[in-house]
């Protein structure tokens, strides 16, 4: 199904910034916590370490600065139009996305072909984006409360405990990692499954060709994907 969305609007520069930013962070922490975990060649620990405690803060820095700048951007918030809003408005509920968790479950299970046209992102897309939210502080929390200079504060030694001790701390700082291998894959995976227009755009900024638009701002033509 066509929707062309895939014009700049839709992802303001800064926004091909910060996902390329977390998608660097995510690819250096990934690599050096695994090695951490595992190390799988020799004489890397110390390297290992310090790019982990560098892209620990970057990764931090960039979701604060990603979440500000939802309330200050403007961006699209209907497909087909360059209208744009505050960007926060994609990631509360919208009237347009309402009534259609079905039949995007239904997309999603291969149970209907397409899917329906909505707000900018789908019911389920949008979800799964502000899950990382969470997910990424319970890496943080978990991560601090395994580092050194600050797992002794009162905020991280009471988790430690509860969770049983610092192995444990460091098991579920270890699978929360996968649960990031596992989003990246899927999330990879259905950004490209309709061609790869939403990734030229949100990675080279590049519009999806031949986009015209009507003297409202409405799409009346482009390749669709
Ligand atoms: C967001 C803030 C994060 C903080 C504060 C943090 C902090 C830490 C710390 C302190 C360690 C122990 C290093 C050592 O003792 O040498 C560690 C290990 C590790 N980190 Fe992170 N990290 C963060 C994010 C991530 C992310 C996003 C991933 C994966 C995508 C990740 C994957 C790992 C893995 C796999 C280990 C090894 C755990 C083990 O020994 O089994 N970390 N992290
Ligand atoms: C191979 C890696 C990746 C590809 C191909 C990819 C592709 C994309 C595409 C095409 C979009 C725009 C979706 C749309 O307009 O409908 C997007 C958005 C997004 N991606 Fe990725 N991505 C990748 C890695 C990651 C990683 C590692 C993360 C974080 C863990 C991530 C988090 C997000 C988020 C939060 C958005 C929403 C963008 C915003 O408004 O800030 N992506 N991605």
């Amino acid at each position: 199904m066509s929707h062309p969305a895939h014009y700049r609007e839709a992802h303001p520069l800064i926004f091909v910034f910060t996902h390329w930013i977390n998608l660097i962070s995510m690819v250096a922490l990934a690599f050096s916590g695994f090695y951490i975990h595992y190390p799988f060649f020799a004489n890397f620990m110390g390297v290992a370490r310090g790019m982990h405690f560098f892209f620990m803060y970057v990764i931090l820095i960039n979701l604060f600065v990603r979440i500000v700048a939802a309330f200050f951007v403007k961006s699209a918030t209907r497909l087909g139009t360059r209208e744009v809003e505050t960007d926060i408005k994609n990631w509360l509920p919208q009237k347009l996305n309402r009534h259609q968790l079905g039949a995007w479950l239904k997309y999603y299970l291969f149970l209907k072909k397409d899917h329906p046209i909505g707000a900018k992102y789908g019911v389920l897309q949008k979800i799964a984006y502000i899950v990382t939210i969470p997910l990424t502080l319970a890496a943080a929390y978990t991560g601090f409360a395994i580092y050194a200079p600050f797992m002794d504060a009162a905020f991280f030694a009471a988790g430690t405990d509860w969770v049983g001790g610092q192995m444990n701390m460091r098991i579920i700082h270890y699978y929360i990692m996968w649960v990031f291998i596992l989003f990246t894959a899927v999330h990879a995976y259905l950004a490209n499954v309709e061609g790869v227009a939403p990734s030229r755009l949100i990675f080279a900024w590049k519009e999806e060709e031949g986009l015209r638009f009507d003297a409202d701002g409405k799409v009346i033509g482009g390749s669709g994907h």
